[in-house]
């Protein structure tokens, strides 16, 4: 399938101050220098956001983690849970057209979508409210025929169900998401042959569907009103490992607090990683080191080759008065805490990067892993 970015563009994006705060802490779950493991998250709170994935949000992502737009735009125009031009602004609908949806009424679901939707998918129902498309196997073929909408899956659907969950939809309703049936998760259809005394609360093991059902959160679009998101390491005991999904969250069930009292330990690490002396204390400022008017010769160093440095993030340290890498090389530990907090959009990447180490590199002549690797290439990441 052809993919490609909307001919119509919004001028600009940028994450609410929530969703910031959220993607910063999903990138504090990758080692140093592999922030860009980020990059499918950081897209998909975007289009949550925004309910579409721009331009100018792609090439914000691609910011934020360091790296090259075209690898972002990569990365979004790859993988269809990504959406490309404005669908409906309630849900867009996936239907599954592979092998099992397809035998078991997948064209069926189609032409409900046609009928209640709008004839052709991508298309916008007449209220703007509603949109569909054909999709490739989402991996629930044990509850087929199934269609995704939002993060959510609708599973053993008909025609009578779809069209009722639709309605819902359009209604402004949360249809509850999993089996339309009644089965739990992928049970025979004709009742459980073994296991049978499954101890404890079903639903509550309900991964998705559990959640969903209690915030009502389905379809909803993120607006930056939910209780931001940090990483099960940065959460404190009141907020539940299901934080993601937002304000009005229910308190860990039994399943999810032994989960993430088992994740915990691990989880810790990469928060220890970043940078050695430089981290600065919370809330400190640091100290001012000596900026520069203008570069020295009217010729400032490439500072993209400093890994975690892109092109917004140069001119921002450019506006900053940082032009050269011996400039960065000679910051102190208070300085660096002052240059971590005022980069706008990028606090903590100097110290999280360890700019001071590479930059020295740099200015005695010697090239970094990075730097090299982005020279030959033509990249920076
Ligand atoms: S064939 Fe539809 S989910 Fe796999």
């Amino acid at each position: 399938m052809l993919r490609r970015l909307h001919h119509e563009q919004p001028a600009s994006f940028e994450f609410t101050p929530a969703n910031l705060a959220w993607a910063q802490a999903q990138m504090t779950k990758f080692p140093v220098g592999r922030q860009a493991s980020a990059v499918i998250p950081l897209l998909f709170r975007a289009q949550e956001q925004e309910g579409w994935l721009s331009k100018p949000a792609i090439e914000y992502v691609a910011d934020m983690l360091g790296m090259p737009y075209m690898r972002v735009l990569e990365v979004a125009t790859f993988y269809f849970m990504f959406q490309l031009a404005p669908v409906g602004s309630v849900a867009h609908i996936q239907i599954c057209g592979t092998t099992s949806c397809m035998i078991c009424g997948s064209e069926d679901l189609m032409k409900v979508c046609r009928e209640k939707i709008a004839a052709h998918p991508f298309e916008l129902s007449s209220d703007g409210k509603l949109s569909w498309e054909e999709v490739e196997c989402l991996g629930a073929c044990a509850n087929a025929p199934m269609a995704q909408i939002g993060k959510d899956y609708y599973e053993d659907l008909t025609e009578e169900n779809l069209g009722k969950i639709i309605d819902d939809l359009r209604a402004g309703k949360a249809p509850r998401p999993g089996s339309q049936v009644g089965r739990f998760s992928s049970e025979p259809a004709g009742g459980l042959t073994s296991c049978i005394d499954m101890p404890g609360d079903k639903e509550a093991a309900n991964g998705s569907v559990g959640p969903a059902l209690a915030i009502g959160d389905v379809a909803k679009k993120i607006d930056g009103t939910e209780v931001p998101l940090r990483a099960p390491w940065q959460m404190s005991g009141q907020r539940g490992a299901i934080g993601i999904m937002g304000a009005g969250q229910r308190p860990m069930s039994a399943v999810q607090q032994a989960a993430a009292a088992k994740a915990a330990p691990k989880a810790e690490a990469p928060a220890a990683a970043p940078a050695p002396a430089a981290a600065p204390a919370e809330g400190a400022k640091g100290t001012k080191p000596a900026m520069l008017t203008e570069a020295r010769d009217g010729k400032a160093d490439d500072l993209k080759m400093i890994k975690g440095v892109g092109p917004k993030l140069e001119a921002l340290l450019h506006s900053l008065g940082v032009f050269h890498f011996d400039q960065i090389a000679g910051w102190k530990a208070d300085e660096l805490a002052w240059i971590d907090d005022n980069l706008e959009g990028f606090k903590g990447r100097a110290s999280r990067d360890n700019w001071i180490e590479q930059a020295s590199k740099l200015a005695s002549g010697a090239e970094t892993e990075f730097s090299a690797r982005a020279k030959k290439d033509g990249i920076y990441e």
